[in-house]
């Protein structure tokens, strides 16, 4: 697999101008969603390298990160003269990067496209790393590939009009590549004043979070094995955000994320000896910022079977991924019914639910 290169702009027109510049590709083309459209393509606009740019727009939101969206990026690259040696530049969140970037890794088997996202959950994780694909069969990400954007571009200006929950949304992941990688950056993340944000410090947190990733991805792209310390808190945070979707209640992904890890930190401490005080302050911190999601023990059985569909298992296992800890990371341990249900007790316990 190709290795990409992520680039923390200082101004991204500028930057994005000069390295079209000259380029060798036949045609360009934008995929935005409703909302990036109207808020982040204004910014585009002022790169001259992109006036003659076709412009494709999706509906916004995971609910149509469907396969008929995705046919219709197909269509519209089909009508509008796309060739292998076009560029597809994806301008968004995880939803636009994730559906553009297997857009452009099907379409004529495979054009060359940049990522340039638009979340905090996109910028550390979703656009990075080569991961592309669509819901399908009501399972998210269920069709996809691995397959690279050529460059990943983060304008950490983009930020500033985030909302606070798309900013706790993506902070979940920050926070979890904090826990994988070392005790300084967690301690940042954990004493970073998110009540009144100093955007020349996120911009440094960014690139640290973002680098612990490309690190766990250039080692292992295909998650054969280390990369599966990404999926730390994903487990059973997964579960929970399946469970708040069956019920009408969806919740954002790092907030699940956030969730999941309180149980996956209690496990590790039970099972790989995680620090008591460490995995206390983490879990403070969460119950601060993201509040609760509620459930009781007649819910054990669904999240139980949630987390056996996970498509990170192999056979009637379920896969997770632990801490002995701050950065010292065992993959591919399991944990009994009993064990699993004594993580979801000490969730409600804490959590007070
Ligand atoms: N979001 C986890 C990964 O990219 O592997």
């Amino acid at each position: 697999m190709k290795q990409q290169d992520v680039i923390l702009c200082n101004n991204l027109t500028n930057e994005l101008s000069a390295a079209l510049k000259g380029g060798s590709y036949d045609k360009l083309f934008i995929l935005t969603d409703t909302h990036t459209h109207q808020l982040c393509l204004p910014i585009l606009d002022k790169v001259s390298e992109l006036s003659q740019a076709t412009k494709i727009v999706i509906e916004a939101e995971d609910v149509h990160k469907t396969l008929e969206a995705l046919s219709n990026v197909w269509m519209a690259l089909s009508t509008q003269g796309a060739t292998r040696h076009s560029l597809m530049i994806n301008l968004g969140g995880g939803m636009v990067t994730d559906l553009g970037g297997f857009a452009a890794a099907t379409f004529k088997r495979g054009i060359d496209y940049i990522n340039i996202p638009t979340t905090l959950l996109a910028m550390v994780d979703a656009a990075v790393g080569g991961k592309t694909g669509i819901n399908f069969n009501g399972l998210k990400n269920e069709i996809g590939a691995f397959a690279p954007a050529i460059s990943v571009w983060l304008e950490t200006e983009f930020l500033r009009t985030l909302d606070r929950e798309n900013f706790f949304s993506g902070y979940a992941e920050m926070i979890k590549h904090g826990l994988i990688s070392n005790n300084q950056n967690w301690i940042e993340l954990l004493q970073f004043e998110t009540d009144e944000i100093d955007y020349v410090t996120l911009k440094d947190l960014v690139g640290t979070s973002v680098a612990v990733k490309e690190r766990i991805v250039i080692e292992d792209p295909k998650e054969h094995g280390i990369r599966k310390a990404l999926n730390l808190g994903h487990t059973i945070g997964h579960a929970f955000e399946s469970l708040a979707l069956a019920q009408n209640r969806p919740v954002l992904h790092g907030y699940a994320v956030a969730w999941g890890l309180v149980p996956e930190l209690y496990l590790s401490h039970i099972k790989a000896g995680f620090p008591k005080d460490k995995m206390r302050q983490t879990i403070q911190f969460i119950k601060d910022n993201y509040g609760v999601f509620t459930f009781d023990c007649k819910n054990y059985e669904q999240l139980y079977e949630l987390m056996l569909h996970d498509k990170k298992n192999c056979a009637q296992t379920i896969n997770f991924t632990l801490l002995k800890d701050i950065g010292e990371i065992c993959i591919n341990q399991t944990a009994d019914k009993d064990t699993i249900f004594e993580t979801l007790d000490f969730y409600r316990e804490c959590m007070g639910c």
